[in-house]
């Protein structure tokens, strides 16, 4: 284990000893420091984190003058509390001004040779993201966002009649949109299981899926992380069991990558779609899809590329015509800005803020939290409700009185909704997880004020 790195275990946090607080007093240095490079610079995060290494991961997450310098790092207005990073995250300043730079650069030449100089600059890139995923820079391609990687699989995975593939219910609804798609073109059976909120243990997932098999199963298509609840899933062991079976499986990564610390070799699918501007703070419209080598062939892409770009090499994926290559280069500097922190620090931190706010709300009895705090099984994402309240009034509420964004849940059957999805991000501050959590208590103890007490939601709105 690498000195910085954390027992999976999580545990209770030592007192702090002679060593840690000659460390504390590192850490005040190293922020001075920061403070002096300036938090728009990469720099100033590196000089800020430099001085963790001494801490586990769950230390540094509790350590607030480590996080200042990384809060800075982000334009986010704080006339707004920002609830909703799982719908995209906002980049950091090192990030956005990086982009702005080479729209600026690629306008100053001839395109052909500005793409030149850009096609040797992404080598690096995927490499990068290559390494942090631990695969080869050949097995993956840059796409548009998750919905393309997910897709090209979703769409280009070989399938006849009676075939069937195998997802849940909480898998994100344009993914089985694709498949109901397929469903009525290529008449392939989808079957959903159902994910309880919360599920007892990761045993009842894995359970879920060897029930769901049969022998006609081809594929499963799963999500690391849910868009629902941000339940975690044991993804390692349902691939073991699918494996063992001849069945290919699919993982929707668009919450885990740059969430969660972990490698391929961690999961061990076959298929890997990302988006890059949620959770590794990407510019928009960014994604990655990993395919398995020995699998590259047999997936057609969605688009046909011209035949230089080869049936077996990923880079079929990515014919998509003529675009700028700003926000692709501009992936650079988010690795730059996710390593500078650590991508265990950074899911520990994210951990303890959700912690902050939810283990706070779970203590009122008309609070109710779908999402296991148990560290295997979420991280950054938490839905929460309130007994007798409309989530959608609740959402709309928070918004127009507190301006809280959150996320609105989850349509069980298209019709009701059940909760709020809170997803806070590194430039979270805790006063305004306090805010949040008064802003929730207020509404559990006295109702909603009126006109959001009577509002009635449109379910026809959400039969389509
Ligand atoms: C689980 C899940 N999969 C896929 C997507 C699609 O991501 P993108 O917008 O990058 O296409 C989302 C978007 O929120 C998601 O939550």
């Amino acid at each position: 284990m690498q000195p910085h790195e954390a027992p999976r275990s999580g545990g209770i946090e030592p007192q702090p000893t002679m060593e840690r607080r000659g460390f504390l007093k590192a850490v005040g240095s190293a922020v001075g420091l920061a403070a002096l490079l300036g938090p728009a610079t990469l720099r100033g995060v590196e000089a800020a984190m430099s001085n963790a290494v001494g801490l586990t991961p769950q230390q540094a997450a509790r350590e607030e003058s480590l996080w200042s310098s990384v809060q800075q790092a982000f334009t986010m207005s704080r006339g707004l509390i920002n609830l909703d990073n799982g719908f995209t995250c906002p980049t950091p300043r090192v990030v956005s001004e990086a982009v702005a730079r080479y729209i600026g650069d690629q306008e100053e030449v001839p395109y052909g040779l500005w793409l030149r100089d850009a096609r040797s600059r992404m080598g690096t890139v995927r490499t990068g993201l290559a390494r942090l995923f631990g695969c080869d820079p050949d097995e993956i391609a840059i796409t548009r966002n998750a919905t393309e990687a997910l897709r090209t699989i979703l769409y280009g995975f070989a399938l006849k009649p009676e075939d069937e593939v195998l997802t849940t219910t909480q898998d994100y609804d344009s993914m089985l949109a694709t498949l109901e798609h397929r469903q009525q073109r290529d008449g392939i059976t989808l079957t959903k299981v159902d994910v309880p909120t919360p599920p007892k243990s990761m045993d009842d997932l894995v359970g879920m899926f060897e029930r769901g098999i049969t022998p006609k199963t081809r594929l499963i298509l799963l999500s690391h992380i849910t868009y629902t609840t941000g339940q975690v899933f044991p993804v390692k062991r349902i691939c073991d069991l699918a494996h063992q079976r001849g069945i290919d499986v699919l993982v929707d990564g668009a919450h885990s990558f740059g969430h969660l610390d972990f490698k391929l070799a961690d999961l061990n699918c076959d298929y890997f779609g990302t988006s890059l501007h949620k959770w590794l703070l990407a510019p928009k419209g960014t994604g990655m899809l990993y395919i398995r080598k020995d699998k590259i062939e047999k997936i057609p892409p969605i688009m046909s590329p011209p035949p230089r770009r080869g049936n077996d090499r990923m880079r079929k994926y990515e014919s998509v015509g003529i675009q700028s290559s700003a926000q692709n280069l501009g992936i650079g500097e988010a690795l730059a800005f996710h390593n500078a922190i650590g991508a265990k620090r950074k899911e520990e931190r994210l951990r303890y803020l959700t912690h902050a706010w939810a283990e706070r709300l779970q203590a009122v009895p008309t609070i109710r939290l779908y999402t296991p705090l148990t560290p295997e099984m979420s991280c950054g994402i938490a839905s929460v409700g309130i007994a007798g309240v409309d989530p959608t009034a609740l959402h709309n509420y928070l918004w127009e009185k507190h301006r809280i964004q959150t996320s609105r849940g989850y349509y069980e059957e298209g019709r009701t909704l059940l909760w709020l999805r809170i997803s806070p991000n590194l430039y979270t501050t805790l006063p305004e997880l306090e805010y949040f959590c008064e802003a929730m208590e207020d509404v559990a103890k006295n109702g909603l004020p009126e006109p959001y007490r009577s509002y009635k939601p449109d379910l026809n709105r959400f039969n389509g």
